[in-house]
């Protein structure tokens, strides 16, 4: 790179969006953002929903960062979990500078980051997860950082909590850890979306609309006042994490489906048992509940399994041999777009998308 004062530094990258199967909810210490449970999540395809980041700095740049989401400017300066992402990329960077006295010193120019969502910004579609983990990457790249993904995940954690798992494709876990420092606190692939590639996913945009409660204050509600609380982190979650990366391993989807709608099920029982109780699942929520279950009845073995973040969207898991019975009652029944919406949920159901290869 040629080194002049004029030179503008740029790197882009995309991060797709992860959905959890095995939900964190819970915070062991707010300012370094470590979980109380470990996690596991899918990574869905890049084709579907995913964050376009381009990093970029330069001398010439007036004095301080800045970050533009969808066209709009944001105020980095007010977002300690922005500052702590870049504070930790520019200290990894300046140890390169000083070890390399050649290396231009972008560690001192101005950032400039600009990032889009091709889908809804804070709809319950984990938007902070790939928008996080495209801002570690991007500027990872700018500097020319050596540091594997797992590493980067330990940054991008500080950024959104579900953001550290979407730095890998396939099934990736975040172990919770227990150091207090949170070194030990990181993302790891359990297996690549080869794996097992004939896994599709189906979204269900049930509200385009900004969730009612935002998952850092819901989750330390949740910690604070639900009684249901402390089983799920210490007992339950443990256990159905060994489960599903058996499940996983073994490519076994009825244990998979199981797990993961029990632990959906399991994370929003904790949240009504919250004080004041919080509610992410509305009644088209239900209704696809409803609709997997009865899917599953008919087929007489587990063919789909749902699960909910924290809004009311379902994603809905399933193998493409069952694509015809598990998409296309989906679609028979909630209605499928054309230029109005057909359907008894039609004037609620704000998109199906079709089910994606991940
Ligand atoms: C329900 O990662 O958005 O989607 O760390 O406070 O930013 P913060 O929380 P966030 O929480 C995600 C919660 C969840 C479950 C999950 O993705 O594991």
């Amino acid at each position: 790179m040629a080194q002049n004062n004029n030179t503008v530094y740029r790197a882009s990258t995309t991060a797709p969006v992860n959905i959890a199967v095995i939900k964190y909810w819970g915070k062991r210490d707010a300012s370094l953002n470590l979980p109380t449970n470990s996690s596991l999540s899918v990574t869905l395809s890049q084709k579907s929903l995913r964050t376009l980041t381009t990093a970029s700095c330069s001398e010439t740049y007036p004095t301080s960062d800045t970050l533009t989401l969808n066209g709009k400017p944001q105020d980095i300066q007010s977002s300690k979990r922005t500052l702590a992402c870049l504070s930790n990329l520019r200290d990894l960077r300046r140890a390169l500078e000083n070890a390399d006295s050649s290396l231009p010193k972008l560690s001192a120019y101005p950032l400039r980051i600009v990032s889009e969502n091709n889908f809804p910004t804070a709809a319950g579609l984990a938007s902070s997860a790939a928008g996080f983990a495209a801002l570690v990457r991007a500027v990872a790249d700018l500097y020319e950082l050596p540091q594997s993904p797992t590493d980067l995940s330990r940054i991008a954690r500080q950024g959104s909590g579900s953001a550290c798992r979407s730095l890998m494709g396939g099934y990736v876990a975040w172990r919770a850890g227990t150091k207090a420092d949170g070194s030990d606190s990181l993302a790891e692939e359990v297996a690549p979306a080869s794996h097992w590639p004939n896994m599709r996913a189906m979204v269900l945009v049930v509200s385009a609309e900004k969730k009612d409660v935002p998952s850092t204050e819901g989750m330390q509600t949740t910690v604070a006042t639900s009684s249901l609380f402390a089983t799920r982190a210490e007992l339950t979650v443990p256990a159905r994490m060994t489960a599903i990366e058996t499940a996983i391993h073994n490519r076994d989807f009825p244990a998979f489906a199981e797990i993961t709608m029990r632990d959906s099920n399991g994370f929003h029982a904790t949240c009504l048992d919250s004080w004041p109780p919080i509610f992410y699942m509305n009644d088209v929520s239900r209704a696809a509940v409803r609709l997997v279950h009865d899917i599953n009845r008919a087929a007489a073995k587990t063919v789909a399994a749902y699960t909910f973040d924290a809004g009311p969207n379902a994603v809905i898991y399933y193998l493409d041999e069952a694509s015809d019975v598990v998409a296309g009652t989906f679609k028979e029944i909630l209605g499928e777009k054309t230029d109005g919406w057909e359907g008894p949920f039609a004037d609620r159901l704000k998109n199906v998308s079709k089910g994606v290869e991940l």
